[in-house]
């Protein structure tokens, strides 16, 4: 039997991903076309178009090297049976982490805001607060999250976590200076950031988005940013991505763009955490970081 492995790969990324994952399993065939599908019986992807795993009647494990699995949960042509495994890595955790800790910093220390009078040739200070007088709150409290939240603790900030367990977050964006996402993608959470969150959120906060575009409805977040309502977002995550060269954030002054690079996957522990988990799969042993699909994540 052999594993296919499967993303949106360039050749360079597919190349780098083969040898990794060729030296972590040298027992096994590794293909990147299914020409011999009867013969594939793990599949290990990357954020895969819809259908690439359609047609492989042997399928039996599927390893995602990404944390998210929204768009894999969304394939329809993927057999609800067939046991999913998500990336959960402590390398991309602490990526998550940095990334989170630089955009609150940033927020707090208005360094977006000197970026911009930089561009203008101006020269104006700001009150200077400190971290302990900003209040963050934490959306989603899995493995990304709580490193998030432990980062921002060490780092002196006001941070409470919230997940989806837990109601009443309106008072906790009432009570937030900063909102970090970092919650799963499912039916629950998608749309969560509409005009009425958005609303309910501390005139003035800033909203950080490290985790999916769907939890944002893009028109309503640009209509608070507009009203002052909200004073800066960071995201990372778009409906569209690539985000297209025409949409209104990539100039927008109160918006931060970064291209989907808050916590990539990191090939060196990646290929060995999916190694492991392959090899566990083949010898009967439990498979680790299995998605709940009812769950969503
Ligand atoms: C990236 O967004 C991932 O889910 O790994």
């Amino acid at each position: 039997m052999s594993i296919l492995l499967a993303g949106e790969f360039d050749a360079a990324e597919r190349a780098h991903w083969l040898g990794l994952l060729r030296a972590a399993l040298p027992d096994e065939t590794l293909v990147t076309e299914p020409t011999d599908a009867d013969s594939i019986d793990i599949a290990i992807v990357a954020n895969p178009p819809a259908g690439v795993l359609q047609g492989l009647p042997k399928l039996r494990l599927i390893q995602s090297l990404w944390a998210g699995v929204d768009r894999l949960l969304a394939d329809t042509s993927i057999p609800p049976e067939v046991p999913l495994a998500r990336m959960v890595d402590p390398a991309m955790n602490e990526a998550m982490a940095e990334t989170a800790l630089w955009a609150v910093l940033s927020l707090q220390r208005d360094f977006v805001d000197y970026a911009a009078q930089q561009r203008e040739r101006r020269w104006q200070q700001h009150p200077q607060r400190r971290a302990d007088e900003v209040q963050v709150a934490v959306l989603g409290l899995g493995q990304m999250g709580r490193a998030v939240v432990r980062r921002l603790d060490a780092n002196g900030y006001r941070v409470a976590g919230w997940s989806t367990r837990e109601g009443r977050l309106d008072e906790l964006l009432a009570a937030s200076d900063i909102v970090v996402n970092l919650l799963p993608l499912t039916p629950i959470t998608r749309g969560l950031f509409d005009s009425r969150r958005l609303a309910a959120m501390r005139r003035g906060a800033c909203l950080v988005n490290l985790a999916r575009g769907a939890h944002v409805v893009e028109a309503d977040l640009l209509a608070a940013l507009d009203a002052g309502q909200l004073r800066h977002a960071v995201l990372d995550v778009f409906h569209s991505e690539p985000l297209p060269a025409d949409h209104p954030f990539w100039s927008h002054p109160r918006v931060t763009v970064l291209p989907h690079v808050a916590a990539q996957t990191d090939a060196r522990s990646a290929a060995a955490l999916a190694a492991a988990n392959v090899k566990r799969w083949r010898t009967g042993e439990a498979v680790a970081n299995l998605v709940d699909r009812a769950r969503g994540y």
